[in-house]
């Protein structure tokens, strides 16, 4: 199925403006707020780890970072919902993957 983001698309700068839309997601639309969800969750990573290194309370620190490990999570849950909506995609990131572990390989030997 081809489709272009931005088409007729509704105002979707964050998931915070997700909430307030009352209709039913285009593929296009559901895959664009994957990403703002996506970007919410290492949004979230960002502030727990500056958080978590602002302190010096042990507990503190390393339930933040327990909750920074939940995020990601989160994170890797949403790129595959994402993967599914857009499964050429999931191809595309698979291939990068494969490409990546080619170079590593390269630069090592
Ligand atoms: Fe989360």
């Amino acid at each position: 199925m081809e489709f272009h983001l931005g088409d007729n698309m509704p105002e979707m700068s964050s998931t915070h403006s997700v909430k307030s839309l009352n209709h039913r997601f285009t593929r296009a639309e559901l895959a664009r707020a994957l990403r703002l969800a996506i970007a919410d969750e290492y949004e979230a990573i960002q502030i727990y780890e500056q958080i978590a290194e602002s302190t010096e309370d042990e507990e503190i620190r390393e339930v933040i970072m327990h909750i920074v490990e939940e995020e990601q999570k989160h994170a890797d849950q949403f790129w595959d919902l994402l993967a599914r909506v857009i499964p050429e995609e999931r191809e595309i990131y698979d291939s990068a993957v494969e490409e990546n572990k080619e170079i590593i390989q390269r630069i090592r030997s």
